[in-house]
């Protein structure tokens, strides 16, 4: 899969009438009076990264034309086919990449295909896609329920269930199966990168890729570099993240990186405000929305975010930094295990079956 990114730069008389051609057999024919800031993908059996200028006749303008070529990554295997695995397979998928969502069972796997699904249709009824690149998507995914389906995966990105245990059994069997060259990568949004790794024999081909709820709109990816991944696999880490249309941001592998080291203590605070008294659900919601600007208020963002993953996480770096910033109110703990986990089962803070 090759991704070309078209850009406009400033203009430059210099250029005059010159035009260079890209010397790649069926690459691109440049429509450059078109060229605004746009990516194309296509099929090209081109094996580097270039640059390439060009002076545009119609616009008068110097264009850039970055080609990046995932030389490496072309099967992406994904691991849990939950809000992030299933968002994460949807973006990979259009993007060109062949996906193969692997799940605990079908019928977890064909819910994660569901959801994709009712969210593509969604973007054709708002007029954001078309049904040629909704069928593409579609027609990039296979499930499986079986490790050996990613034998030949290039990439292999775990999104299950936030719990250490669960995460290395998986990267202690895919180690067993992959072939010597995979890149394995986990979402883990507080779990340490290097303690996964450590049970695999390829500690050097091991990155965090922590995408962001919900996965096809929000830009960020952060990468979590281990002391034992290579700059290899980082390059290839961030080249996969660019080539999805995301920003990267490079962190430590320390608990919670950047984001979740920041959101996890204020969405806590905010549920025991909450349990507190202090005001009721909604207006600490609206509160922050409307005095602090934000999208959404802090409790919402729990249900979005899994009462049951905002607990794990809590939980997790509450041990590691034993701080009482990370410590989780009752009522949380509460709720998950009655079953109360946000948007994902119905109900949370707000009930999302009326
Ligand atoms: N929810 C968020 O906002 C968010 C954001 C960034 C990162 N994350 C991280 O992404 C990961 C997944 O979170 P989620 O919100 O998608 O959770 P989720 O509960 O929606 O999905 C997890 C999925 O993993 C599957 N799973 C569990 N064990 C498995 C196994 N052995 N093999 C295959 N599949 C397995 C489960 O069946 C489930 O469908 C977690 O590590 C979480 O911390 C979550």
């Amino acid at each position: 899969m090759t991704s070309v990114f078209l850009e406009h730069s400033a203009t430059c008389p210099l250029f005059g009438a010159v035009e260079k051609r890209v010397a790649v057999p069926g690459l691109i024919r440049p429509t450059l009076h078109l060229l605004e800031k746009k990516r194309i993908d296509q099929p090209v059996d081109f094996r580097r990264e270039i640059h390439y200028t060009y002076y545009s006749y119609d616009t008068s303008r110097i264009v850039k034309i970055h080609i990046l070529e995932s030389n490496m990554i072309k099967k992406v295997g994904i691991i849990g086919c939950g809000q992030m695995g299933s968002g994460i397979a949807q973006v990979a998928a259009h993007a060109d990449y062949r996906v193969i969502g692997n799940e605990v069972s079908e019928e977890l796997f064909q819910k994660g295909l569901h959801r994709i699904t009712r969210l593509l249709d969604r973007a054709i009824e708002k007029g954001k896609l078309d049904s040629p690149t909704r069928e593409k998507i579609l027609g990039n995914i296979t499930g499986s329920t079986d490790f050996a389906d990613l034998a030949d995966c290039d990439l292999v990105i775990e999104a299950a269930t936030e719990d250490m245990t669960t995460k290395k059994e998986i990267f202690a069997e895919l180690d067993k199966i992959c072939k010597p060259e995979v890149i394995f990568a986990s979402n883990t949004s507080s779990l340490s990168i290097g303690d996964l790794a450590s049970v695999t024999g390829r500690r050097d081909k091991f990155v965090g890729l922590h995408f962001f709820n919900p996965v096809p709109v929000m830009r960020l990816v952060e990468i979590v570099r281990t002391i034992d991944s290579s700059d290899e696999t980082v390059a290839a880490a961030r080249e996969f993240a660019e080539s999805l249309g995301k920003t990267v941001v490079m962190a430590k592998d320390s608990p919670g990186f950047i984001v979740n080291v920041l959101l996890i203590p204020y969405l806590l605070d905010s549920i025991r405000q909450y349990e507190r008294g202090l005001a009721t659900r909604d207006d600490i919601d609206n509160a922050m929305k409307l005095g602090c600007g934000h999208p959404m208020g802090p409790l919402t963002l729990a249900d979005f975010i899994g009462l049951d993953t905002t607990l794990f996480i809590a939980d997790i770096m509450f041990d590691q930094f034993r701080d009482s910033h990370y410590a989780a109110p009752p009522l949380l703990r509460r709720m998950v295990n009655a079953g109360y986990l946000g948007k994902k089962s119905g109900r949370g803070f707000y009930d999302y079956n009326k």
